[in-house]
């Protein structure tokens, strides 16, 4: 988290990144019916912007650049305020938040935006309202909503091994690289469809003990390109949820097609459960001046795009 300023004490802005999996292996099923993983989870420079100010009338109103987005209690943000004015002393309790979101982050695309609203929601009203939670504590309120939640509140490059939320993250002074993300805007892809398909069409084949767990988490934390992160442009990304998506969802299969075809690139993937696919670059000046020449491709398809460098933080306080 990052404080640029002094806030004004009643009110308060924070940024919220998107981030892209440069790794997501399905290792095994839970006990609690969630997905034991192995992932590699990066920020990128795409942002939603929430402001946050305390009313007096009691109530949490969100309000959204996006008419189609719920503004009410099942919203992730609304969840995470209530999560915490809940827990206030009876003297607080009549607290109300006006919450505005800005979001520029494409909804149900594998981008963790929900979730990072979230992440961003908690980081604001601990010092909106002096709360005075510890970052572990804040990390526990971000299990509570959602797997992907915890990496969102640091962000960053991280190692997230459980349902996500186990981190190890890997700390980097400066990171050159960027991204080409595209998304088709008419495609929205649900987590749990998503992982329901997987378990269906590979369940057989998952791992089902601790010790072979462990042994994938080592090769992952051992591989070439995690040790050498930032200073290798071999970066083998891999995503297990593409592999039972893409043949289902055509626009995977045309986001990837056009990626694949782009000089330069690294390496392209889906990211999270999709539909979004990026592209990776060992500098994020060449994503730009290849977006600039591929901009108009990606209009033609219908895809909306987007290039964006790596991030070394989750939310921001502005
Ligand atoms: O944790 P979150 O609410 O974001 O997860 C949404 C859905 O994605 C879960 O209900 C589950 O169906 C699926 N999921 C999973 N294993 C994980 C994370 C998510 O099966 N590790």
């Amino acid at each position: 988290m990052v404080n640029k300023s002094q806030q004004p004490i009643d009110s308060f802005k924070v940024r919220a990144a998107a981030k892209v999996n440069l790794h997501l292996e399905v290792l095994g099923l839970r006990t609690d019916g969630f997905h034991e993983l192995a992932m590699v989870m990066q920020s990128i420079a795409l942002y939603d912007e929430l402001s946050f100010q305390i009313n007096s009338n009691g109530v949490i109103k969100l309000k959204c650049n996006i008419p189609s987005l719920s503004i009410g209690d099942d919203n992730l943000i609304v969840k995470a305020a209530n999560l915490l004015i809940n827990r206030l002393p009876d003297e607080k309790s009549h607290v109300g938040i006006d919450i505005s979101l800005y979001k520029n982050i494409p909804i149900g695309a594998g981008l963790a935006g929900g979730s990072a609203d979230a992440a961003a929601t908690l980081v604001a009203l601990n010092s909106l309202l002096n709360l005075k939670y510890t970052f572990s504590e804040l990390e526990l309120f971000a299990q509570e909503l959602g797997s992907d939640v915890p990496f969102c509140l640091e962000g960053g490059t991280q190692i997230c091994f459980g349902r996500g939320e186990i981190l190890e993250p890997i700390k980097l002074k400066e990171n050159k690289m960027g991204i080409i993300l595209v998304k088709d805007p008419s495609v929205h892809i649900s987590t749990p469809w998503a992982y329901n398909l997987c378990k269906d069409i590979r369940g057989h084949n998952y791992l089902s003990n601790e010790s072979d767990f462990e042994l994938r988490r080592k090769k992952l934390r051992e591989s070439y390109w995690l040790i050498n992160f930032g200073k290798v442009n071999d970066i083998p990304l891999k995503n297990d949820l593409q592999e039972v998506v893409y043949p289902v969802t055509p626009a995977v299969e045309k986001s990837l097609n056009i990626l694949s075809t782009i000089p330069d690139v690294i390496a392209s993937s889906m990211s999270g459960s999709g539909p979004s696919c990026f592209a990776i670059f060992s500098d994020y000046e060449i994503a730009k001046s290849t977006f600039s020449k591929y901009r108009s491709i990606f209009d033609n398809e219908g895809l909306n795009s987007w290039v964006c460098p790596f991030i070394n933080n989750g939310v921001i306080i502005l």
